[in-house]
């Protein structure tokens, strides 16, 4: 059956406008901030091998997938998933896999947000010179009196969701496409920088070794699965921004001709980058300056700003790095409100306006709880591994990218592949019926079903096929 919808929300001008948009997404604290800490956290290349497995095998089947349901339902992922599971005959309870996407992208929104923060407080601290000739010691004091003051965090937490809400507010096309156009090049332009001076640093070999080199050595006394797998899976989901309907939204905004192949490569490609060079960025500066790898969600803003202090124009270079970060952020956050703001619209009649600032408010106030999980309220605990020392801030995070995001995909995964008549995926795909579709029904109905599953079920123990 021939459907051809079209959102009320407005579409894409071109293809490119997506890819740069989704790729705005994609691309952000989660490749800069949490690739290079999980790398560390994780036992280095192993994870990183594990990683890419999972961006390739798992991550963009479930992207097409997620893309193609978008582009077909054209509304929020809530009645998308409503309106074509009725169109195919299917339960209507399809409808709350839209709904825990709009949970899940509070949660992380939240907590997203107060770490967009912490970039916001540094492009002021780079830019007044605080880094200059700064060592481990000093960088991690500053660090450390950043996020031991709540009031500080929740001030940086207030600046980045407003920032947030005005974009959505204005709808998606008027500040988002513009903006993505130069910052995303931008910011990889800078990273290369980066990457220019950790080749000057003494430890640059060890660095991209520890990065890209498995020391399965030092896998001896962890749990594959809980300790490796799992968190790479779950970093996958959350640096493609898959999982939770926020490349949905945005395939809902994609014109009917664009390829959807071609643009989920392009974004998968882009965004892998970023989190490798940001790696090879970050490690030869952690064995220079003698710091810990498994320094945790510190670990970027303690180590960058000594590469700064030390490079010429760092106070420049650096300030200027912490902005794009913040764009980054930005272009990411945004994708984070977007499904629960258009549900909003559609459901309860509000304006974009009204509906953009609840959803914000409800971030900001569960924001709350990681403000304080850095300093009143932080307890530790252990988990994959390594110790968590901010507790609930590691149990938002370790809940939704470990847990909903990757359970969202798999249903995304049984939906478009098992649920759907063929003859709708074929049409929406556009690629005909031939290999290319083939390869990419059978990713989507076998592989990335059972990676999820063996990884889920093994990681809790409910089964342990693979334990000797
Ligand atoms: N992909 C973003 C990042 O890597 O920073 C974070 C994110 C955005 C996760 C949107 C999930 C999402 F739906």
């Amino acid at each position: 059956m021939s459907v051809n919808r079209t959102s009320i929300h407005g579409q894409w001008s071109s293809r490119w406008a997506f890819i740069l948009a989704a790729t705005g997404s994609a691309v952000g604290l989660g490749n800069i901030w949490r690739f290079p800490y999980l790398t560390g956290e994780n036992g280095g290349g192993a994870f990183v091998l594990v990683y890419l497995a999972c961006v390739l095998l798992v991550g963009i089947p479930i992207m097409m997938a997620e893309i193609l349901l978008g582009r077909r339902g054209r509304q929020s992922p809530i009645n998308t998933m409503e309106t074509l599971a009725e169109e195919e005959g299917l339960s209507r309870h399809w409808h709350l896999l839209g709904w825990m996407g709009v949970i899940a992208g509070f949660i992380i929104l939240s907590y997203y947000s107060v770490i967009a923060g912490w970039t916001l407080s540094y492009i002021l601290k780079t830019g007044s010179g605080a880094f200059i000739d700064a060592d481990a010691a000093l960088t991690q004091g500053i660090f450390t009196d950043l996020i031991s003051d709540p009031k500080k965090l929740l001030l940086w937490h207030s600046i980045f969701i407003l920032m947030s809400v005005v974009i959505v507010a204005r709808g998606v096309k008027n500040g988002l496409e513009q903006a993505v156009k130069i910052l995303m090049p931008a910011l990889f332009i800078l990273l290369l920088i980066m990457v220019g001076y950790a080749m000057s640093t003494e430890k640059f070999l060890e660095g991209i070794s520890y990065l890209f080199i498995p020391d399965f050595d030092a896998l001896a006394d962890k749990n594959l699965f809980s300790d490796i797998f799992l968190p790479a899976l779950g970093q996958a989901f959350f640096s493609l921004s898959i999982g939770m309907g926020a490349i949905m939204i945005y395939g809902s905004y994609l014109p009917k001709e664009s390829s959807i192949t071609f643009s989920c490569f392009t974004i998968a490609i882009a965004d892998t980058s970023v989190a490798l060079l940001a790696g090879i960025a970050i490690f030869p500066i952690v064995f220079s300056y003698g710091l810990e790898p498994a320094g945790g969600p510190g670990l970027i803003f303690i180590t960058l700003p000594i590469a700064f202090g030390q490079m010429p124009f760092g106070t420049f270079f650096g300030s200027l790095f912490f902005i794009l970060l913040l764009f980054a952020a930005w272009t990411s956050g945004i994708s984070l409100l977007e499904p629960a703001v258009t549900w909003l619209v559609e459901n309860k009649n509000m304006s974009r306006v009204k509906a953009a600032a609840l959803a914000g408010v409800i971030t900001w106030l569960l924001g709350i709880v990681t403000v304080l999980s850095f300093n009143d309220w932080a307890f530790s605990f252990s988990f994959a591994g390594s110790i968590k020392e901010n507790g609930l801030f590691d149990i938002f995070d370790i809940l939704t990218s470990n847990i909903m995001l990757p359970l969202g995909g798999l249903l995304v995964a049984i939906f478009a592949a098992w649920q759907m008549s063929e003859s709708s995926t074929v049409e929406e795909l556009g690629l005909g019926e031939g290999r290319a579709y083939q390869a990419w029904r059978f990713a989507v109905r076998y592989i990335a079903p059972a990676g999820v599953l063996i990884i889920f079920l093994n990681a809790t123990g409910l089964l342990n096929v693979f334990s000797s």
